[in-house]
């Protein structure tokens, strides 16, 4: 077998190395991490399915002066819609965590989530951002035609063989296929057939994906070194994407006790839990996960118990309190490394990576 590190999606992206940084929404991937990832040889990608479009814009504006390389934006594509039927007792629960951290309560009877992905996605074709990526469905049509006009790759990450055929026949340009083993949300489409989400491991998953499809497969989950990136490439893979690895690099914007509890954590720490967003995502399990578990309530669905708990979590943010932040991982955290910038982690998987092939 002649494995090759620089792979199709290299040309394919105009990139060195077959590394995507993944989008994580909610604030570590700075616009510096971004740049960083991109000018070390890799893509950088913006998480910003949370942001305002004026936000994306701004942050598409200080990427391009920290960079002249391509990066991309990524967005979740699943209709928003809210169900607040049991705000009643979940805010409940919620409650009794908010005295905890002397926060005001709620009561409200209505919820109302932000939706922002129409004005999004034209903020990202009008900036001509050179790779949309999105997560819990498919670009919808007429963006994804916007976007192959505008010559835009689009990337589509799936968690099943289905899901990859489907965002093949969509016209995506290359897959993520994300084994369980990731940190952050599942990227399951269909939350009815699978409500913790499909979780097939990494291993199991890419091979099979990459036998049913014929664009670019990028392996997720769990890949944190340069032994992870040949793994995948012998699976079939084309390149990988990383999250949870970046999150403690200098540039990360990962909260400093975040940072410590992942430096703190191992295989065993994490669960996939609904519990702070109402889709199932995996994190390092705290009082937060606890509390909600042992009250055997079930959470509003997304993105209702998103918007419901963001008080919560902004809260322990400002307290540096990680007991009730949302601190998503994947499984591969002992891998982590303490103050390493982003660009001489690219390095580091790169050259290991590079030891391992033949000569
Ligand atoms: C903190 C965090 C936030 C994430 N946010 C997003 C996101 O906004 N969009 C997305 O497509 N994937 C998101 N992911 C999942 C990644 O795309 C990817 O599947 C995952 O990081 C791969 O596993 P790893 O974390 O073990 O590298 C996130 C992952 C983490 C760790």
């Amino acid at each position: 077998m002649n494995i090759q590190l620089q792979t199709k999606l290299c040309h394919m992206f105009h990139i060195q190395y077959p590394l995507f940084l993944a989008g994580m929404a909610g604030g570590p991937s700075t616009v510096n991490l971004v740049a960083a990832v991109s000018n070390a040889g890799g893509l950088g990608t913006l998480g910003a399915a949370y942001m305002e479009p004026d936000a994306i814009r701004t942050s598409i504006q200080e990427i391009r002066k920290r960079t002249d390389k391509p990066f991309g934006v990524n967005l979740f594509a699943s209709p928003v819609s809210d169900n607040d039927t049991r705000i009643g007792e979940v805010n409940g629960v919620l409650n009794r965590m908010r005295e905890e951290l002397h926060v005001p309560l709620e009561n409200t009877s209505t919820v109302k989530s932000p939706d922002l992905f129409e004005k999004q996605c034209a903020v990202i074709l009008e900036e001509r951002v050179p790779v949309i990526s999105t997560a819990f469905g498919v670009l919808p049509e007429p963006f994804m035609q916007h976007a192959k006009e505008a010559n835009l790759l689009v990337v589509t990450m799936v968690t099943t063989v289905e899901e990859a055929i489907m965002a093949e026949q969509a016209g995506c340009d290359a897959i993520v296929a994300q084994g369980s083993e990731a940190g952050g949300h599942r990227g399951t489409f269909d939350m009815v057939k699978h409500p913790m989400g499909a979780n097939i491991g990494t291993f199991a998953l890419v091979p099979q994906i990459v036998d049913h499809v014929q664009i670019p497969v990028i392996a997720a989950g769990g890949i944190m070194d340069g032994r992870g990136l040949i793994a995948s490439l012998v699976l079939g893979a084309q390149g990988i994407q990383m999250g949870t690895r970046f999150l403690t690099a200098i540039e990360s914007g990962a909260h400093e006790v975040y940072k410590q509890a992942l430096l703190e954590s191992t295989e065993e720490s994490t669960v996939i839990t609904k519990a702070f967003s109402g889709r199932p995502a995996r994190g390092i399990r705290n009082s937060f996960i606890r509390q909600w578990d042992a009250s055997g309530i079930q959470p509003l669905p997304f993105p209702t118990q998103n918007t419901v708990t963001r008080d919560i979590r902004n809260a322990a943010s400002r307290m540096c309190n990680p007991d009730y932040m949302s601190l998503w991982a994947g499984q591969g955290t002992r891998l982590l490394t303490s103050g390493q910038s982003a660009g001489d982690i690219v390095a580091d998987i790169i050259q290991q990576a590079r030891s391992i092939l033949p000569r």
